[in-house]
């Protein structure tokens, strides 16, 4: 069913220090707990010291979050690659999705391994073409997940 309203950011930053496992939950954590109050579903991708970010509800809850979340010294050099209008939810089922490789995942609800991300590509690609490129990127710019 088509959301009206919605609205997305997606964003890249990069680890400000070394992130832990025990930083990852943390941060799920909040980001599930807090993101299924306001309404927000998306998704987070983390590998090699970057993070990038799909964030998606209503317009004052998500820029809300942002402005939380980009003021957590855990990372820096946040470049907002889109914010605005969109037609629908493409996260729908997750509060927050955390992918990484199978390799390194961590035992935490919610996370996932990118091959599950790269399964809903398909979907996500009839969603929002960019959102497919942008995930797309972001695998092929890391030579052992790409
Ligand atoms: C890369 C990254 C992603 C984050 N994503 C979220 C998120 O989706 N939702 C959220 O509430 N907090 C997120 N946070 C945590 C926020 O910066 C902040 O610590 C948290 O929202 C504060 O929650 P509290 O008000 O419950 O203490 C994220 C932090 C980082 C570093």
């Amino acid at each position: 069913m088509a959301d009206r309203w919605m609205y997305r950011i997606i964003y890249l930053s990069t680890a400000a220090r070394q992130i832990t496992p025990e930083d990852l939950e943390s941060i799920l954590s909040h980001a599930q707990i807090n993101n299924a109050r306001d309404g927000i579903t998306g998704l987070l991708m983390f590998h090699d010291n970057n993070f990038l970010q799909f964030l998606e509800g209503e317009q004052a809850a998500v820029m809300a979050c942002v402005k939380r979340i980009e003021a957590n010294t855990m990372h820096r050099q946040i470049m907002r690659v889109f914010a605005g209008e969109v037609d629908q939810r493409l996260f729908a089922e997750w509060s927050m999705a955390f992918a990484r490789p199978a390799t390194t995942l961590p035992n935490a609800p919610g996370v996932r391994a990118f091959d599950a991300v790269r399964a809903l590509l398909p979907d996500i690609e009839r969603g929002d073409r960019r959102v497919a490129i942008m995930i797309r990127n972001f695998f092929s710019s890391f030579r052992d997940v790409g």
